[in-house]
Parts: structure tokens; sequence; C-alpha cells
């Protein structure tokens, strides 16, 4: 009887794991039509996972004609499942490794935005959970509010007033499901057929689908090193809403002067508009000293969005909106409609974690983890490529940006240079007029790389171009 391995550290579940295996071994032949499989009983109790699992898998393999069932006697390898040829390859991933962040291979990935998976406090977000199960009242197990457990925004609204200076009340609090539904929650509310919206060029490419979903025209204004250039704002133009990133502008990294947020509300109070804050990781500073948010500046006019993927992590999808009081109500009832609300008990675990000190703790020390790789990040990009790339916007976050004058990354590059075991971002993916000197930079997130693979991911980068350019 054929028994199998799995791999708890890989990130893949178990029945996957199990799945693929037999599936593999039944294509490339290794399992013979005829074979017997160990029961369920007995693979589960070999290797130490629920039955359940077991029996799921082995029901995906059976629905896809890989194995059959003798009544009364097991499960056997089916007929006609060997296809000669097949080599090594694995089932397709049921989701992208771009959204999941699985690596088939060993390519190291410079993807921005991504905190220090590893970092997690696991063991304290597991006891807090356990205190949550415990000792929530009965109604956190219900329906919930849509603007959130009035536990979080408490914690939230005091969080920020500690450490960012907005004022805010928790009436003003709308949690939602990571920043990205706060996003598509302002592009319903106040976005329809031929509005128009500014926003700064680049910008993140998935938010550019979010706000042209409701037929919306985007007004875009170049930023340079220092963010938006309020100076080009179009004062004869009536947008919705200017959508900005000030702390750290996405993907440039520019922090933006206060001078320019001037100009900026000045602009929406002439015409009337909102401004919309992306502040998706400014707690990640390393040189320069915070500036007062827009929303500080003008709450009645700013609609700030906060986020706990960078901070805490991606997969809690758990943000939240500061809305100006005119647009609380019908904000709320937008939220209600398109999921009632953000998860509570998470919503609990974490308002616990901000109380208890934990967040403030945490960020700390994930600034110093994060400062040492962007040191040496700069220093070894310095080191490989001196004079030929400059490095841009690494004073705030989790990535920075590399330009290379004379090379264009297109896809074949980036193809090329994937070849040789690291992926790299293209900054002209999130621009929104093509050609504008963005194609030869590259965007190097390290907030979930080791300096052991910061240097080694360069190093195959620098011998990636330095192959590429003598083509
Ligand atoms: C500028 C910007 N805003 C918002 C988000 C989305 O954050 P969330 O995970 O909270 O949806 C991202 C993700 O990286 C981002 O880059």
């Amino acid at each position: 009887m054929t028994w199998i391995e799995i791999d708890r550290s890989s990130g893949i579940s178990l029945y996957r794991q199990i799945y693929d295996c037999y599936r593999r071994k039944i294509l490339q032949g290794e399992m013979r039509s005829g074979e017997q499989l160990p029961s369920t009983r007995e693979l589960a109790a070999n290797l130490q996972v629920s039955r359940n699992i077991v029996i799921e898998a082995y029901e995906q393999l059976l629905a896809e004609g890989y194995i059959e069932g003798r009544h009364g006697s097991g499960t056997y390898v089916a007929e006609g499942a060997y296809l000669e040829g097949i080599g090594g390859q694995a089932a397709p991933s049921p989701l992208s490794d771009a959204l999941t962040g699985h690596e088939q291979r060993d390519i190291i990935h410079f993807r921005p935005g991504i905190p220090a998976l590893d970092l997690f406090p696991r063991k304290l977000w597991g006891k807090l959970t356990e205190q949550i199960y415990n000792q929530a009242p009965h109604d956190a197990f219900g329906y919930g509010k849509p603007e959130g457990r009035h536990e979080l925004r408490t914690a939230v609204t005091r969080y920020l007033r500690r450490t960012r200076g907005i004022l805010c009340e928790p009436e003003q609090l709308l949690i939602t499901t990571g920043a990205t539904q706060a996003l598509g929650l302002i592009a319903k509310l106040l976005l329809a057929s031929g509005s128009e919206v500014i926003v700064e060029d680049p910008l993140t490419h998935e938010i550019h689908t979010i706000f042209k979903m409701p037929g919306a025209e985007l007004l875009p204004i170049p930023v340079d090193e220092q963010g938006l250039l309020t100076q080009l704002l179009p004062h004869d133009r009536k947008p919705a809403f200017t959508y900005v990133t000030p702390s750290h502008q996405f993907p440039m990294g520019g922090v933006l002067p206060i001078q320019r947020r001037v100009q900026l509300i000045q602009f929406a109070r002439a015409t009337d508009s909102y401004i919309v804050e992306d502040d998706y990781d400014s707690e990640f500073r390393y040189d320069s000293a915070p500036i007062s948010s827009l929303q500080g500046l003008d709450p009645e006019r700013v609609i700030y969005i906060g986020t706990f993927s960078k901070i805490v992590s991606p997969a809690l999808r758990i943000g939240y909106l500061i809305l100006p009081p005119s647009l609380i109500e019908r904000a709320r009832d937008l939220k209600w409609l398109t999921d009632l609300h953000t998860p509570a008990l998470e919503q609990l675990t974490l308002a616990r974690f901000i109380e208890e000190g934990y967040l403030e703790r945490h960020i700390a020390k994930m600034k110093k983890v994060y400062r040492k790789r962007r040191d040496f990040m700069v220093q070894t990009l310095q080191q490989r490529f001196g004079d030929n790339m400059r490095i841009m916007g690494s004073s705030t976050g989790l990535h920075l940006l590399a330009e290379f004058p004379g090379i264009e990354f297109t896809q074949d590059v980036l193809s090329k240079i994937e070849a040789y075991g690291v992926r790299v971002h293209p900054v002209e993916i999130h621009a929104i007029r093509k050609g504008t000197g963005h194609e030869h930079r590259i965007l190097l997130g390290y907030g979930n790389v080791s300096e052991a693979n910061i240097a080694e991911g360069i190093r195959r980068l620098a011998a990636a171009l330095s192959a590429i350019q003598s083509l």
C-alpha cells in the first residue's frame, strides 16, 4: 500500500497535499491501476490528521476519476489514469500564486506590501483569541452592527489619537474588510457613471479598477519624489474626490510636504469635493518626522482609510474608514448591504491586542526589523549596481523603488529575470499614462524577505540584468 508524506510548514492545505500527492503518483504511473490506497482511517492515523481531511481528498480524487471505491473492500487506483510523459508537474493551484504568496520554485519574491509573515505574534494572538472565545458576550456570536464592534472602534480611536494625532469619535469610524473594501464602499457611495476622480499617477492598479467600476473617469495627476504635484490640480473640473496616499505615495514612495497638503485642501474646498486619504503603512517611517494627516487638517472634507494589513497581518482583513459626519449613515447602510459586517470575533481579538498595548509594542519591534532590512537592501543594491541605479522612496514602508536607466522592464525582461530565480514588480503596470519614465523602475518589497534572501535575490537580479544587457 502506498503511503505519503505531508509538510505542515508548507502553507499548503493538508487536504490539497494529500490530493496532489496521490494524483501525481497515479498520473506518473508510480501507482498502477488496481493498486489499493490505505483506508481513510489508516491514512489519517498515519499522517496524524483528521479523518475528514483524508475523506475530502479521497472524494476529490474519486470525483475526478483517479480512484474508485469497491464496495466493502476499499479504494483502488482506477483504470486509464496513467499518462506517459507527464513528469512531476503538480495540479494547477486553485488560487493564483500572486494571491496566495506560495512559490512553486525557489524564487525570491520582492513582493511589495507584505509584512514579515514569520514574525506574526502567533502565540499571543492565539491566547487572546481563546480569551475572546471564552469571555465575549453572547451577542458577539450573532449578527453584529455594520459599523463594527464598539470595542474595536473605541480602541482604534484612542490608538489614532495617541499615535497619529487624529481626532475622531468612535461614531465616525466604520470597520471594513480591509482598506480594499473601504475603497469599494467610497466608490459606490460617491461615484456614478460620468463622475470624475482625481488620482495620483502612478497608483495601485487594482484601485484604478475599483474607481472605474461605477463608470467614473480618472483624471491622473503626476507625482514626483514628494508625492502629488498639487500645482497641477485642475481647478476647472468638478471631481467627486481626490484620492491620495500622502504618508507614503504608492508606488513612488514620496511623503507629501505640508505645503502641498494645504494646497490640496484648498483645492477640495474650492471645488467642493472630498479628499480620500489612504494611509496604508505610515507607521513604518524610518528617516522623517510624521506630518499631520490631511484628516486632521480638515475632518469635514477628508475621508481617512487605515488598515491592519501591514502592521499586523493582511490575513486579518480588517481596515477602517473615518468619515465626515455627513457620510456616516449612508456608508453604514452600504456596508450592511455589502456583507453585513466584518467578522466580529477577529474584531474583538484585535481590540484587545490594541487595548493591552501589544499593537504599539509589535509595531516598535517590526519597525526595527524593517529598518534593518531596508538599510541592508539599500546597501546591497548600491554595492551591486553603484551609479547605474537610483533608489527612490525608501524612507517609509515595506518597499523601495529602484530605477535602472537604459533598462525597460517589459514582460519579456521580467520573465527573463524570473528565470534567474527572483521576482520583481514593474512600476509601469501602476502607471495610468504609459511611457512616462516608469518603465525603467521596479518595486522591491523587503518586508517579508530575510537579509540572506535580500543578498541572494539582488545577486540573482544583477546576474539577470547583466545577461540581458549583454544580449
Ligand atoms: C495603497 C494601498 N491601499 C490599500 C491597500 C489594501 O490594503 P488592505 O489589505 O487593507 O485591503 C494596499 C495594499 O497593498 C495598498 O497598496
